[in-house]
């Protein structure tokens, strides 16, 4: 089995009010990029990174990530993040036939059981995703009121690696952006052409980082954090 993952980390991140592009900023010592990626190193499956980063950032993220054992390659990404990862799928070498998983490197603590997870249900039936139970009641709103109370138990919150076969995904954004759809996950691009997508269980570390908040919730899973 062998995967390639695309990371995207080509936002600006202004949720997080940094100076730096989030994918940069500092967890425990380590920027959210190379966690993300030193996780999917780790995944027996994956055999090729792709990391896609801001324009100007593509020399600085080769470096931080030059002590993976797997292959890397770094580009740089575009507007939105569904160009971002059509950058990334460019990357992807001709013929192959393997899934391909695309993650949000702003999910710095994702793990390889995930990894492995969605790469296997990708394998099977592809196309997968972890998702997370919803707990909070879900509402649809329209001018500042509450038009429908969504049925929670039908309801998942959708995490990344979301896990594809190739040829699928890449027929997917083909079909996004000839009808000049955006999407923001792969899987809605997929789901766009009546594919099935395998569901995986989540997880609630793999939380996705925007504001200083999530960063400082973070941190304090950390090996060593200390606890105010
Ligand atoms: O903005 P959001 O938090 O939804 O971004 C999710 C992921 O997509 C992040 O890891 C971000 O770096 C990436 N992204 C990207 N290119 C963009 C916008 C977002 O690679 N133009």
């Amino acid at each position: 089995m062998s995967a390639v993952a695309i990371l995207v980390a080509a936002g600006r991140g202004e949720r997080m009010g940094a100076d730096r592009p989030k994918a940069f900023l500092d967890l425990g010592g380590q920027p959210l990029l190379l966690r993300a990626a030193r996780a999917f190193d780790d995944a027996p499956s994956v055999q090729l990174v792709v990391a896609v980063v801001p324009e100007g950032e593509v020399e600085a993220a080769r470096g931080l990530l030059s002590s993976l054992t797997t292959s890397v390659t770094v580009v740089s990404g575009g507007r939105r993040r569904q160009d971002s990862v059509l950058e990334g799928l460019k990357q992807v070498p001709d013929g192959f036939e393997g899934p391909v998983l695309v993650h949000d490197a702003a999910r710095p603590l994702v793990d390889v059981r995930l990894i492995e997870d969605v790469t296997r249900a990708a394998e099977e039936d592809g196309a997968a995703l972890p998702v997370l139970p919803v707990v909070d009641t879900i509402k649809r709103l329209r001018e500042g009121r509450v038009v429908e109370t969504l049925d929670r138990e039908e309801l998942g919150a959708a995490q990344t690696p979301q896990g594809f076969r190739f040829d699928l995904l890449v027929s997917a954004y083909e079909a996004a952006f000839r009808d000049r759809v955006t999407v923001t996950d792969e899987a809605t691009a997929v789901e766009r052409l009546g594919a099935r997508v395998q569901v995986v269980p989540g997880s609630p570390l793999n939380r996705k980082i925007t504001t200083p908040e999530d960063l400082a919730w973070a941190e304090s899973l950390l090996p060593g954090a200390v606890r105010a």
